[in-house]
């Protein structure tokens, strides 16, 4: 499936594995570019010997083209962004923020960039500031999420902008891949569904949440600090929710309670006090398999969908 993101980042297949703090490191990203798609290794709030590290190990393990997201919250993020740069990193996705003060560093250096958006008044102002695609992510996403669902904000940010848009948010087959691209996407970027694979580092308890969650078994937590994410509703997102709802918990024990939260669900598969950041498809992902197999079968069943 050619679109104007496969020629932008040279890549077989427009299916991008989103940037996942802690979870994507350089095996998964490696392994789904291998499989034709675009990988991302997170920055995260990694140090920068960590991020350099695994950018390394990646060309290692792949020549084709692979990138890194950089979230724009962490307090290393000038590092980082200088960090993909100096490596020849070639694609850029950013979250949580608008990149503009990197913008003219990274296209002077020929880095693709294609910033996170879950407003059409972003995507707009990062066509202006240069970016070359916008991801539009609607609110089904796993991790840090805006309020508009991927059904109605794709589109409209689709007649907004003329750069490129990709879809991310809830897509986890050929049906979510051909809906997004029915909205006018040319592009997906997936999350939940690369959580289940082979490939993917995460601790088997986060594999094992992931495959058996049903439809019903997600929940989102944190709205009232400004930073909702979407968790898999274990015992301790539910305390957390309750905490938040009835007024047990104040915002500053909220963000107490889940400061390295995440990291103890991907490392330890801590179920008492790990945050099990997934998205709202988790209930159709019921299998683990390789990354170039979801690949393959994602690009597959959305080309025979759309009759191409
Ligand atoms: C565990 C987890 C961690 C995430 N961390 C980040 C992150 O560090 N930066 C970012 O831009 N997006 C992050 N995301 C969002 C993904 O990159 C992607 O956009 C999202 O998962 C797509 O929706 P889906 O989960 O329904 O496929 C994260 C998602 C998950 C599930």
């Amino acid at each position: 499936m050619k679109t104007r993101i496969t020629e932008l980042l040279g890549c077989e297949y427009p299916i991008i594995q989103g940037g996942m703090a802690w979870v994507a490191e350089h095996t998964l990203a490696s392994a789904v570019s291998n499989a034709g798609g675009i990988g991302l290794i997170a920055g995260g709030s990694a140090p920068i010997d960590y991020l350099r590290e695994q950018i390394r190990l990646c060309k290692e393990k792949t020549d084709k083209p692979f990138g890194v997201n950089i979230m724009l919250m962490s307090p290393n993020a000038d590092d980082l962004a200088q960090l993909c740069i100096d490596e020849g990193v070639k694609v850029i996705t950013t979250g949580a923020g608008n990149p503009g003060k990197y913008m003219a560093a990274w296209k002077d250096a020929g880095i693709k960039v294609m910033p996170v958006v879950p407003s059409v008044a972003l995507a707009k102002r990062m066509e202006k500031s240069g970016a070359d695609a916008v991801i539009a992510e609607g609110t089904e996403s796993g991790g840090h999420i805006g309020e508009n669902t991927t059904m109605c904000l794709v589109p409209q940010v689709v007649d907004a902008v003329e750069i490129p848009v990709i879809a991310a948010g809830g897509i986890a087959d050929g049906r979510g891949m051909a809906a997004a691209f029915m909205l006018g996407a040319e592009g997906v970027q997936i999350g939940t569904r690369f959580l289940a694979s082979e490939e993917c580092q995460i601790h088997p308890t986060f594999k094992e949440l992931v495959i058996k969650a049903k439809d019903t078994d997600n929940i989102v937590t944190g709205r009232y600090t400004g930073h909702p994410c979407r968790n898999i509703k274990t015992k301790f997102a539910k305390k957390l929710a309750t905490g938040e709802k009835d007024g047990t918990l104040s915002p500053e024990e909220f963000e107490q309670l889940t400061v390295g939260a995440l990291r103890r669900a991907v490392v330890d598969g801590d179920v008492d006090s790990g945050s099990f950041l997934c998205g709202a498809i988790s209930g159709m992902v019921n299998e683990i398999k390789t990354c170039a197999d979801i690949v393959k079968e994602i690009n597959d069943g959305a080309e025979k969908l759309l009759g191409r």
